[in-house]
């Protein structure tokens, strides 16, 4: 006999202490996949995930190709089930100035029904989901699962092309659920289906072989900074729109953003003007966006009076659907040669990039989501929403498995400040969720099984 919904409603409620005390432990172990960081902290979180899902009865390997582990469990699924794939990833950003968490960014706090913590969303939470759902089930799982937790997620995943090669038979799989995005509001569940894509480059301009002396040289020779600083001033019009041609951009995303709430939701200072037309998420789901995310120069206190020869910036593009990252590099590099002024040099190099994707969330898997996401929030029907960052391996599951059914699902909601200081969970929604990915595995199987 399968379970009811009420009897995965008791099970979540069952395991929902174990599952909140399971995730403490994981925000503990700082695993970050950034250069630079203490990578055996990645290996233990890896090891941490693979025994979690040992505990729910799956066969688990660690597999690694040049970068970060990965973890995979499988269970097969029972005769003519379908296969779902459950993702998340369990790297995490870095903390950056410490100073500005309330508390220990690696010591999960409760406050005010939110546990806060690095990774307590993003994506640690997306893990203990998968996790969740399975404890849920027991050992009458109705489906056939691969876990597919990954390592690098937030260092770009490097290495994801060359794992899911090596391993494409064992992650071919009807249905597909990421659970790394989020919902639309505290009470308003969502399914994700579209993200940008992203392309990260530096651009370094060039003046002078060496600094020299500010009062000797200043006046006829421009210094590096400001060479960078007029540069970069090119990268969008008077408005604020994104003045490098050759990016694909569009209006006409549906849902209703308020500006307040957008506002609020980021913090933005009084007063600071918007950039661009456009609907709210017009201009963060649909058109590019530009940001500059660091420059390397002398800092402030212990600037000598002497002109800077060289400065280097390093810019993100978030990608519309439908554009595409080599083209755009290609753009943007051509419009930094094209505008460095005063006859600097400029050379600009690719850190990374990651395709956008679009969903297409029609069909029998859809449906069941849907339905689940309804129940579990209480007759709430979930939104189709757009997000502004990006998930680049979407793409490539889309290419290699194109007949499956891709879910984007997740634990964030507009407070939950990824990749900030502060990051948080609300465990209230976090409940929903568990039960939701339940109800869905549960949908799925009664609407895939042959
Ligand atoms: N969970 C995010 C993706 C996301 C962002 C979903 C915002 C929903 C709303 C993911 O972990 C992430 O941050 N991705 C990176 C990708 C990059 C490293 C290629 C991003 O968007 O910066
Ligand atoms: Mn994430």
């Amino acid at each position: 006999m399968s379970l009811s919904e009420t009897d995965l409603r008791a099970a979540i409620a069952r395991e929902m202490p174990g599952v909140r005390a399971d995730l403490e432990n994981l925000v503990r172990i700082p695993g970050i996949a950034f250069e630079g960081f203490d990578h055996t902290q990645v290996e233990r979180s890896a090891t941490a995930v693979a025994e979690l899902l040992r505990g729910c009865g799956l066969e688990t390997e660690i597999v690694r190709h040049g970068g970060q582990p990965a973890v995979i469990g499988r269970k097969v699924a029972p005769a003519g089930a379908p296969t779902v794939l459950l993702y998340a990833h369990h790297d995490v950003q870095p903390t950056g100035d410490v100073a500005l968490w309330t508390s220990d960014p690696f010591e999960p706090v409760e406050r005010d029904g939110r546990l806060y913590g690095r990774g307590a969303a993003d994506d640690k939470a997306g893990v203990m989901a998968h996790v969740a759902a399975l404890r849920a089930f027991g050992d009458r799982l109705p489906v056939g699962v691969v876990v597919f937790v990954e390592g690098e997620e937030e260092y770009g995943s490097d290495s994801l092309n060359d794992i899911i090669e090596a391993h494409t038979e064992k992650l071919r799989s009807d249905v597909i659920v990421i659970a790394d995005s989020g919902n639309w509001d505290i009470g308003q569940p969502a399914l994700t289906t579209s993200l940008r894509g992203i392309v990260n480059l530096f651009a370094e301009v060039r003046v002078l072989k060496n600094a020299v002396h500010s009062g000797m040289f200043g006046g006829p020779i421009p210094d590096a900074l400001m060479t960078l600083a007029r540069l970069l001033t090119t990268l969008h019009d008077e408005d604020g729109d994104v003045a490098v041609d050759g990016l694909v951009g569009r209006e006409g995303a549906s849902v209703d953003y308020p500006e307040d709430r957008f506002r609020e939701e980021g913090g933005v200072v009084e007063g600071v003007k918007l950039l661009g037309h456009g609907t709210i998420t017009d201009r963060i789901w649909t058109k590019p966006a530009i940001s500059v995310l660091g420059i390397d120069a002398p800092r402030t206190f212990e600037a000598a009076n002497a002109l800077q020869p060289a400065a280097k910036a390093k810019i993100s593009v978030r990608l519309a659907p439908g554009d595409d990252p080599t083209s755009a590099y290609a753009a943007v590099r051509a419009h930094l040669e094209k505008f460095v002024p005063w006859g600097a040099q400029v050379e600009v190099t690719l850190e990374a990039g990651g395709s956008p994707c679009v969903i297409d969330a029609t069909g029998p898997a859809y449906d069941a989501a849907r339905a689940a996401f309804a129940s579990a929030w209480d007759g709430t029907a979930p939104v189709d929403m757009g997000v502004g960052g990006s998930i680049p391996f979407i793409a490539t599951f889309q290419e290699l498995f194109p007949d499956a059914a891709i879910l984007v699902t997740g634990v964030e909601d507009p407070y939950s400040g990824a990749h900030g200081p502060d990051e948080s969970l609300h465990l209230g929604e976090f409940e929903r969720v568990c039960l939701a990915e339940a109800l869905l595995l549960k949908n799925v199987a009664e609407a895939l099984t042959n």
